[in-house]
């Protein structure tokens, strides 16, 4: 028996035969997604927009689909549905051991949905006390502070290409810019940055080498633990160990080891999802520079505030087009849909943010409003939403101001963008510009000169004084929100 929508035919699952080869996901059979549509598969990841449109208009607010090894889940494509799920964590668990499916030990969903103890696989109180760190962590940086040392990050990126009058912004600048900025906020020296982002991006692309740069973050973590643990200082990782050993803050009373994974894989994890979301963003942003005259046009003529452009590219191109999910705990509706406990619901957050019921279809800009999903919503909502606004906001900006007339070197279809389930990677932006001097004298030099902390503004020096009409343009740029 296939799904079917509520009210129609009634569905049931039936007992799974032993060893049957049907049963793609190693779990019970589930005939109830039987004949859902693939979310998965070349054509689909060619244009999941229009698969998504097709959903909606045959099944409404959630649709059933099958993931890759024809895994069932409901896709849930409303804005309101989604934000009920994101909300509601009694009835929607971010924990994956509460799945009704045992995946196949080489499905390409296993790494998406393998549990650990971390805050984006946790509810309840074991989430509240794992998030605290983070979230307290990333409290403790001045605004500004971070602001001001993403500029000088930008710079220095910048500055690897601006004599030579032309660049590749995905590999020299979007895939370089956010890790330079979190590797620093994490207390990493800065000799040490280079090999993080070379291991960080290579672990993520998942390449032949991912195994070894994963030892090698592990070792570079765990050296920046103990660097932490015996002088800390004013950054990510010494605010988490202080969290985690404060008898006031938690109960739980670690050993030395387990301080030191728990207090690495919370590092880990900051490094992944700060890193890929942040450069996605960065780099759809600069797409619509190039690509959009209007939107350059009102951001350079002062109609549109960066801010503001950096929010319309949220609500148009989230960098997690999906999120792998959350799990019913108790049977429910949603939708026209009945789901059971154990199901897997995927976040479809592009087309949440793109709901008729909740958005105009005209495409026209939306003004003044962050109620995207972009960032989710609930008990699990972005805790780093600032940060990644903050180093997309600077990073176009600094590049707006130091090579203002950049531009596409080639034709705008030669500019790829590739979505999977879970990303959206824009594949390379040739960009040609008129050569520009750099703005730190060498690169050594800046990395010779004592640290300042990042994110104290007052030990912090501002990055060298922007020539007059930058600062003109700065104004215009950053000034209105
Ligand atoms: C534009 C950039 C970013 C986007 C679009 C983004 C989006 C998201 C989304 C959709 C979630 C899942 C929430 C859920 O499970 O419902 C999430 C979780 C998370 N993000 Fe971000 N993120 C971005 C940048 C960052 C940055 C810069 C950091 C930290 C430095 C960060 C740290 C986290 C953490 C720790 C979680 C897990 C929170 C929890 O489950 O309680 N993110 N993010």
């Amino acid at each position: 028996m296939t799904t079917s929508p509520r009210g129609q035919q009634p569905s049931s699952p039936a007992e799974p035969p032993p060893g049957c080869p049907a049963h793609a996901s190693g779990g019970r059979r589930d005939d109830r997604f039987a004949d859902a549509v693939r979310l998965y598969g070349p054509e689909v990841e060619a244009d999941f927009d229009a698969v998504e449109a097709r959903l909606r208009r045959t099944h409404g607010p959630v649709a059933p689909v099958r993931l890759s090894g024809d895994v069932g889940a409901w896709l849930i494509l409303g804005y309101q549905e989604n934000l009920q799920a994101m909300r509601n964590s009694t009835l929607f668990s971010r924990d994956p051991r509460n799945w009704n499916v045992e995946l196949a030990p080489d499905s390409p969903l296993a790494p998406l949905t393998a549990w650990a103890p971390l805050p984006n696989l946790t509810d309840g109180p074991e989430h509240a006390r794992l998030r605290g760190a983070v979230t307290h962590a990333l409290e403790t940086f001045d605004r500004q502070g971070v602001r001001r040392y993403a500029v000088r990050c930008a710079h220095q990126q910048i500055d690897s290409f601006a004599e030579v009058g032309k660049a590749d912004l995905v590999s020299q600048y979007t895939e370089q810019l956010p890790l330079r900025v979190v590797a620093r906020l994490l207390g990493l020296d800065e000799q040490h940055v280079p090999q993080l982002i070379t291991s960080v991006r290579d672990m993520l692309t998942g390449s032949a080498t991912a195994v070894h740069s994963n030892a090698l973050i592990s070792g570079l973590l765990n050296d920046l633990f103990m660097q932490k643990r015996r002088a800390p200082g004013h950054d990510i990782t010494s605010s988490l160990i202080r969290y985690k050993t404060d008898p006031a803050r938690t109960d739980a009373v670690l050993t030395e080891d387990q301080l030191r994974d728990e207090v690495r894989e919370h590092l880990r994890l900051l490094l992944t999802v700060a890193h890929a979301p942040t450069a996605s963003l960065l780099a759809s942003t600069l797409r619509m520079t190039l690509t959009d005259a209007r939107f350059r046009g009102r951001l350079a003529g002062g109609q549109m505030s960066m801010p503001h452009a950096v929010e319309q590219t949220l609500w148009d191109q989230p960098p997690f087009p999906r999120l792998v999910g959350r799990w019913v705990k108790a049977d429910t509706v949603l939708g026209r849909y009945d789901l059971r406990k154990g199901d897997l619901v995927v976040h479809a957050i592009g087309a949440a943010n793109t709901d008729p019921a909740i958005r105009p279809e005209d495409g026209e800009p939306v003004h003044n409003n962050s109620s995207h999903l972009t960032f989710s919503a609930g008990e699990h909502v972005c805790p780093g939403q600032e940060l990644g606004r903050a180093i997309v906001e600077t990073g176009v900006d600094t590049l707006l101001e130091r090579l203002p007339d950049y531009r596409l070197s080639v034709g705008q279809e030669a500019v790829l963008e590739h979505q999977a389930l879970m990303s959206r990677v824009l594949e390379s932006l040739p960009v040609e510009f008129t050569p520009v001097p750099r703005h730190f004298p060498h690169e050594q030099e800046v990395v010779r000169r004592p640290q300042p902390a990042p994110v104290a503004p007052q030990h912090a020096p501002a990055p060298p004084p922007a020539a007059p009409q930058q600062q003109a343009r700065r104004r215009s740029l950053l000034g209105r929100r």
